[in-house]
């Protein structure tokens, strides 16, 4: 299997992992102020980041496209910018963090779309051409 889908999972995992400390962490203080923000990461972070790995594990055509790799980058990087963002916003630091890690989480999605698109099924003759699919 291409390493891409492992790399999302992994990613997923280790952010479910900060998120369910968090809420941990919120629990014991009995503090909820930044419950949106927990729910984000681990929305975002952990269930759609899985909902990625498994249809690029699912595409291996996909996987192995240069986009997929702007696209993990992407959807990783947001995961880090909107939680932290929206905490700020909530804690009246501001909110600029949250407005871009929300277009960026609007850009991950669209990207994921245009991708689903791309490597649709039947679409394959052509995407046969433009890349190859590597040797496992
Ligand atoms: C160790 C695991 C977890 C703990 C201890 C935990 C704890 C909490 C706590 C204390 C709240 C605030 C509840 C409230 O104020 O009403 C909360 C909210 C929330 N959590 Fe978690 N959580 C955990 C894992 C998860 C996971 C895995 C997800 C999603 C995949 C998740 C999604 C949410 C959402 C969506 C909210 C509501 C946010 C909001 O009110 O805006 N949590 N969690």
């Amino acid at each position: 299997m291409n390493a891409l889908p492992t790399r999302f999972f992994a990613t997923a995992a280790l952010f479910a992992l900060a998120g369910m400390i968090w809420g941990v962490q919120m629990s014991a203080t009995h503090d909820h102020t930044l419950a949106p923000a927990h729910g984000h990461l681990n929305l975002l972070g952990f269930v759609v980041m899985a909902v990625f790995g498994a249809y690029y594990a699912l595409a291996p055509r996909a996987a192995a496209s240069r986009i997929a790799r702007v696209h993990f980058w992407l959807h990783t990087a947001m995961v880090i910018i909107l939680p932290f963002g929206i905490a700020r916003a909530i804690t009246g630091q501001g909110e600029a963090l949250a407005q871009i890690g929300s277009l960026a989480a609007i850009a991950s999605m669209l990207m994921f779309i245009y991708v689903v698109w791309r490597y649709r099924a039947g679409a394959g003759e052509q995407i046969d051409k433009a890349a190859p699919l590597p040797a496992e």
